[in-house]
């Protein structure tokens, strides 16, 4: 899994803004949303650090970026408690230039309506827990990884899935995430750091 990835690998411009995205993951599904988040902000001319939030270098000068972005997954109910942390030390610096918040659920891309808030219920909560106001929030649907299960996952995330009108054939995996709305997200930033750039 990578751990730290600068794009574009070189500085090109003067003119760009550089952004730094913490990201915390278990299966790999949010960090691959991360990179694509990333991706869409290179492509509109900014530089990105990618840091996984378990990983996090001692050098790291959040104060140094034009903005930040945080991305986690949910497991148990839960966000990871080392970005919950992190995002807890930052919150001035968050609170000081553009930011943005995206959550990675299977009950995002859930059937039920009633799991579908409940997933951007626990966006709330974490938010208001760090108190933080981000300008741009993200609630996407995530994956269902059986190959990455033990025995026990696979049988409790099974149930899960079937429960959410979720995929319940253990012998593959399935991404829920809407690709276009991860885009859409990256893009909002994108424009922010144009504000940022051009005043
Ligand atoms: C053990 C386990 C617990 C999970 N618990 C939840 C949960 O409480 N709510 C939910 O919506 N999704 C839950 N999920 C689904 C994950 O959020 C989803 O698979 C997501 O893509 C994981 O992202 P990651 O690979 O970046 O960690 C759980 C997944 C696993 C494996």
């Amino acid at each position: 899994m990578t751990r730290h990835t600068t794009y574009p690998t070189r500085r090109c411009s003067l003119d760009m803004a550089s952004v730094l995205l913490v990201y915390g993951t278990s299966e790999g599904q949010t960090e691959k949303i991360a990179h694509h988040v990333a991706g869409v902000l290179v492509g509109r001319g900014h530089e990105v650090e990618l840091v996984h939030g378990r990983h996090l270098p001692e050098s790291l000068a959040p104060a140094r970026y034009d903005a930040v972005v945080v991305g986690d997954s949910v497991h148990g109910g839960r966000h990871h408690a080392y970005v919950r942390r992190w995002v807890e030390a930052n919150r001035d610096v968050l609170a000081s230039r553009p930011s943005g918040f995206f959550q990675v659920s299977l009950s995002a891309a859930s059937e039920r309506s009633e799991s579908v808030a409940a997933s951007r219920a626990l966006v709330d909560e974490f938010l208001e827990g760090a108190d933080w106001s981000p300008d741009h929030v993200g609630d996407f649907g995530g994956a269902l990884v059986y190959s990455q299960y033990g025995p026990v996952q696979r049988f409790v995330l099974k149930r899960i899935a079937g429960r959410e009108g979720g995929d319940t054939d253990t012998a593959r995996d399935y991404e829920y995430t809407d690709w276009g709305e991860v885009t859409a997200f990256a893009e909002a930033v994108a424009a922010d750091l144009d504000d940022v750039r051009h005043t």
